[in-house]
């Protein structure tokens, strides 16, 4: 006697017919992959990481105010007056600062193992553009808690941003949103930081994984190659 499924099974069965579940978790988690090392999460461990930021910098964004009279207060509100205020922030700051050293460890690996070559050549290259995005969250995540050393970091950064011949100056008042630091700067750098980059990363990583998944992740490389 066949036994009836239970409720979840049933439920499963219902959405899978619809959604085709079990094809999609075919092509995406049960895939063959060679036998490969720790070297090689190192590209999840990041992609972790890019979301431990997305969830924890939109539970900041429910007190951050993006404006010089209020900023520097709601930072210290989100530290002091918001339950577990202080944890959000403290993961959303090191998780930057880990992701930044995770995308580079990963580039490292792919490079060092030669897995850029054919046919992995637009992978690498989306990569490069979401290694420089990680670089641009950090420079603009810096100025919003508005303190002292965010508001000289970012003089210092728009400065060395403006060093190249003739168009550097455009580039730093582009960045500035004028000549000097200013509340202009402030929600330019928000709006960057919160929308443009995250959302422009959130594109490219999806390709990127199409990509790992499409043509499939490469092997060591064995001696003789
Ligand atoms: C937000 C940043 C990134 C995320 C979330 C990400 C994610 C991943 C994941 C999950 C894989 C599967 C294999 C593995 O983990 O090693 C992978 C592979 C790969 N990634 Fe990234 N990656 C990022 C940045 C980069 C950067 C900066 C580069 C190089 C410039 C790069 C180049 C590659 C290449 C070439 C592969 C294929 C490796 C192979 O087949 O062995 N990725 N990436």
């Amino acid at each position: 006697m066949t036994q009836k499924p239970s409720r979840t099974q049933a439920l499963y069965a219902w959405l899978d017919e619809r959604l085709g579940l079990t094809t999609i978790n075919k092509l995406v988690l049960d895939r063959k992959v060679p036998k490969v090392n720790w070297w090689y999460t190192l590209g999840s461990a990041t992609l972790f990481l890019f979301i431990l930021q997305v969830v924890t910098g939109i539970f900041l964004t429910v007190y951050y105010v993006p404006t010089p009279d209020h900023a520097y207060d709601s930072v210290n509100y989100i530290m002091q007056g918001v339950r577990f205020g202080w944890l959000v922030r403290g993961i959303h700051h090191w998780g930057a600062s880990f992701m930044v050293l995770f995308v580079f460890l990963h580039m490292l690996r792919v490079f060092y193992m030669g897995a850029y070559k054919y046919p992995r050549e637009l992978t690498w290259m989306i990569g490069v553009l979401l290694f420089v995005l990680t670089l641009g969250m950090g420079f603009t995540g810096y100025l919003l808690p508005w303190n002292q050393r965010a508001y000289w970091a970012t003089t210092v950064g728009t400065q060395i941003a403006g060093t190249p011949p003739i168009i550097g100056p455009w580039i730093t008042r582009i960045l500035r949103g004028g000549e000097e630091i200013s509340a202009l700067t402030l929600s330019r750098f928000f709006a960057l930081h919160i929308w443009m980059i995250p959302g422009l990363m959130a594109l490219l990583i999806a390709v990127h994984l199409y990509l790992v998944i499409r043509i499939g992740i490469s092997n060591p490389p064995s001696k003789d190659e």
